[in-house]
């Protein structure tokens, strides 16, 4: 089409919700180290991608259920997808949800964590100013993009050695509290690995109640923990006798059953956020194909699977406190399958380690926001357990005789 008006060739606009968002944390990886040549055999700690094998049953389900294919699927989870899970929270945290009102299913916890913003946030605080989403710093990126999507402000709390690798949200000032929707808490955290307690559950619980505001619990790393399961923000909900409508907890396939290519997550809470939940999905959502609903059930209902994977990592906890144990920057993460080491300067660190030894570590400024030209991420390096045992032990005494000797 040819312009015949200068009008024509005003430039698109776009809308600038989105523009203080970075660029995504894998493309500036990839700026960073990609025009230096590696060091020695390219070995990857940089995705939280598993690579323990997914349940040997999956083949066999999709194919028992190859006729699901042709219709639509079911938009918020089959039957007996949301059964699973109910039975699966009745095992885990002696809760007891109602499949059909209190469970809804996801394409991954990414697409709810977003869409539930999207669908619970109000336009305005009770106070008619502008209303605050509450995310830790560092952080899963995606929070900050709902908080963005719906106009809110996002208030980006350090979660630092200081405070437990968890943030203290009781400790912003009314100002801030008082206009606050939406907090999201992620435990076990990404990428600290800190989990939080049922003391932490409980302060926070309370805060959201003398505040006001809604809870989003991303609990993916839930089954992957050292010794003792952590406590699910809904276990302590119920236990307390919270409103069900306070707390919204978000849990994945992906870490559990090492099946992220499956897009299987589940969004749980009280029967007016579900329901909400599934108004937005009925309109524009992007409900999971029936032969991986079929899949996702079997995963929920087994926890056999789960178990092995979880000594798995157990393995690979005790080769990092092994191989990394005496060096001061050292956390033992406590669930999860990220180190968060502290170094000098992140960026520099996964450089360095790139061009001397061809480990790909993220700088952990790349998950994290500067504040008042503070970045809680800037001195660290976040390492993902992800590779078989013997790859992963080498790439951590790279790391150490690379960075820390
Ligand atoms: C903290 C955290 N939350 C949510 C997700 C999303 O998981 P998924 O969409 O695969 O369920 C991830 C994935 O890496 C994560 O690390």
């Amino acid at each position: 089409m040819t312009p015949d008006s200068e009008a024509e060739l005003a430039p698109m606009r776009y809308p600038e919700r989105f523009s203080a968002l970075p660029e995504y944390a894998f493309p500036r990886l990839r700026n960073l180290l990609d025009r230096h040549a590696p060091g020695g055999k390219v070995l990857h700690m940089s995705i939280g991608e598993p690579t323990h094998d997914a349940p040997a049953w999956i083949g066999e389900i999709i194919a028992g259920n190859l006729d699901g294919f042709r219709p639509y699927p079911n938009n918020f989870g089959t039957p007996d997808l949301l059964e699973a899970a109910s039975g699966y929270f009745a095992r885990r945290y002696g809760v007891s949800v109602d499949a059909d009102r209190q469970i809804m299913a996801l394409n991954g916890t990414r697409e709810g964590l977003f869409n539930a913003c999207l669908t619970l946030f109000p336009e305005q605080s009770a106070r008619g100013r502008q209303p605050v989403v509450l995310m830790p710093n560092p952080f899963y990126q995606v929070y900050a993009a709902a908080a963005l999507a719906v106009g809110g402000e996002p208030i980006y709390v350090p979660a630092t050695a200081k405070s437990g690798f968890l943030p203290d949200y009781g400790a912003l000032g009314p100002d801030i509290l008082n206009r606050v929707e939406i907090a999201y808490i992620c435990s076990p955290s990404n990428p600290q690995g800190a989990v939080a307690g049922r003391d932490y559950w409980a302060s926070l619980i309370a805060l959201g109640e003398k505040y006001d505001f809604r809870i989003f619990a991303d609990e993916c790393y839930a089954d992957i923990y050292r010794d003792t399961p952590p406590p699910g923000a809904l276990e302590v909900a119920s236990e307390g006798g919270a409103d069900p409508e306070r707390v919204l907890a978000f849990h994945s396939l992906s870490k559990r059953s090492n099946l992220a290519g499956l897009r299987s997550g589940i969004a749980v809470g009280g029967p007016d956020s579900i329901a909400r939940l599934k108004q937005l999905r009925a309109f524009a959502g992007a409900p999971l194909a029936g032969p991986l609903q079929a899949v996702a059930a079997r995963a929920w209902a087994d926890d056999a699977h789960v178990a092995a994977n979880r000594a798995l990592y157990r393995e690979k906890y005790s080769i990092a406190d092994q191989v990394l144990g005496d060096i001061a920057a050292y956390q033992r993460p406590e669930a999860g399958f990220f180190l968060w080491l502290a170094v000098e300067d992140g960026e520099q660190a996964a450089l360095k380690l790139w061009r001397e030894t061809g480990v790909r570590v993220l700088p952990g400024a790349y998950l994290s926001r500067d504040i008042s030209g503070e970045n809680p991420g800037k001195n660290y390096i976040r390492v993902a357990m992800v590779a078989p045992k013997q790859e992963m032990q080498r790439g951590l005494i790279q790391i150490r005789d690379c960075l820390y000797r």
